[in-house]
């Protein structure tokens, strides 16, 4: 009896196209890399998540080629029933080592690993105190398990309490939310923060969770999906930019931006949480494990990285160039250091059609980037999120501030 849903759903739709908010997928006829074919074109790519230029990588190609000679294609079990191969725990022993962590357990994508790992940890007698940006998986994680919560207004760390002038709702700081979850008496206390926050390309403030969770008695998960391979001085990530490396107890991150961008994702940290994820998670427990060729290719991945800091040092090079270049064109760019760089429309009339005017008029350009409008971010806050990739070479950057200057020129927005 689909009637009634079909009826629904179609107006729906229709509803969503008339608001501009249907998300049309544009076709890539080319492998992921720094330029890509669209409709039978060549265009520099700045919006994928490639921020190490690994995407098509041959090393990596190889890599995945080898282990499926090896290892073969698929396992068609979950790990513990009879889907762990030795390349699995070569892989778990490597990002431990790369993460500065003790131990990791592999999941398929990093929103499994998210949403598996509250649950076995926090129940009705703890307190999860989480960002108010943090990412979807984040948020269906919490849900997941059955903690008390506190949302701290995002990236603030203050103990204080204040009305939000937009919408009257009482926004707090973390601090604050330590010391409610404190005074209720709560058995475990648990901060989740996002490494790297992908709409603004802004850093959480990691050096400062740590203490607050020391003086607090929490503890400190980081999805650090946007900054594992790149940030930091060796692209550890998040933890080793704020010097804070062994005081995270949980990180999960993804294989699908910077290390190779197939899929897969894991959960690295103390021992005794990653036993016990292997016994409770549910996501590891009823699922697929990862295929061999993206265990080998992300082998080769941790080994590159091992071995050189020369693509994060490149991708550094890329970014700050991006940035400050865009920078002195007028553009309004939220300032950082993050290969995110989200060129903001809000000062402009009209802005969430003007942003995806920009966008189709870039591609007309040869550069593929993509407006973002709400609800992805809030009302008013549209903008050009631009990735930066260490695989773009500093003529393709070059090309790509020009193309923004003719348009901004064009659309009278600098
Ligand atoms: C912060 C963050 N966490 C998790 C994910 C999900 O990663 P995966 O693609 O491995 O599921 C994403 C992807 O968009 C992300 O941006």
């Amino acid at each position: 009896m689909y009637g009634k849903m079909k009826e629904f759903l179609s107006a729906e739709l229709k509803s969503l196209k008339e608001q501009k908010l249907f998300k049309y997928e544009r076709i890539i006829e080319s492998p992921q890399g720094a330029e890509i074919e669209v409709n039978g074109k060549k265009v520099l790519n700045f919006c994928a998540n490639n921020y190490l230029g690994l995407s098509s990588h041959p090393e990596l190609i190889k890599a995945a080629h080898e282990e499926i000679d090896n290892r073969g294609y698929g396992l068609s079990s979950v790990r513990f029933i009879c889907g762990t191969q030795d390349i699995h725990k070569i892989l778990e022993r490597k990002v431990s080592e790369f993460l500065g962590t003790e131990d990791t357990i592999l999941f398929s994508s990093c929103f499994d690993a998210n949403g598996a790992v509250f649950e076995p940890l926090l129940g009705p007698d703890d307190a999860i105190i989480t960002d108010s940006l943090n990412h979807a998986s984040i948020i269906d994680g919490i849900r997941l398990c059955r903690a008390q919560r506190w949302i701290y207004n995002h990236g603030n760390m203050s103990n204080t309490e204040e009305p939000d002038p937009a919408t009257g709702k009482t926004l707090k700081g973390l601090e604050r939310c330590l010391k409610e979850a404190n005074e209720a008496g709560c058995r475990f206390k648990m901060i989740a923060t996002d490494g790297c926050f992908s709409m603004d390309g802004d850093i959480a403030k990691l050096d400062q969770i740590c203490d607050l969770a020391e003086k607090y008695d929490a503890l400190v998960m980081v999805d650090d999906s946007h900054a594992t391979g790149f940030m930091g001085k060796t692209g550890r990530g998040t933890h080793e930019h704020f010097g804070v490396m062994g005081r995270v107890d949980i990180i999960t991150t993804t294989f699908g931006k910077a290390l190779g961008g197939a899929s897969g994702g894991c959960i690295s940290g103390r021992k005794e949480i990653i036993d016990w994820m292997r016994n409770k998670a549910r996501p590891y427990l009823f699922s697929n494990t990862v295929p061999p060729a993206t265990v080998g290719a992300t082998i080769k991945v941790i080994d590159l990285l091992t071995a050189s800091t020369e693509l994060r040092d490149r991708l550094e090079k890329n970014t700050m160039k991006f940035r400050r270049e865009m920078t002195e064109a007028g553009f309004d760019i939220i300032p950082g250091v993050h290969p995110i760089v989200p060129i903001m429309f809000g000062k402009y009339e009209n802005c969430s059609q003007l942003a995806v005017d920009f966008a189709n008029r870039m591609l007309d350009e040869g550069v593929y980037v993509i407006a973002f409008s709400f609800p992805v971010v809030p009302k008013g806050k549209d903008r050009i999120r631009v990735q930066l990739s260490a695989g773009h070479t500093i003529e393709q950057v070059d090309k790509a501030v020009k193309a923004f200057t003719k348009v901004g020129k064009e659309l009278k927005m600098i």
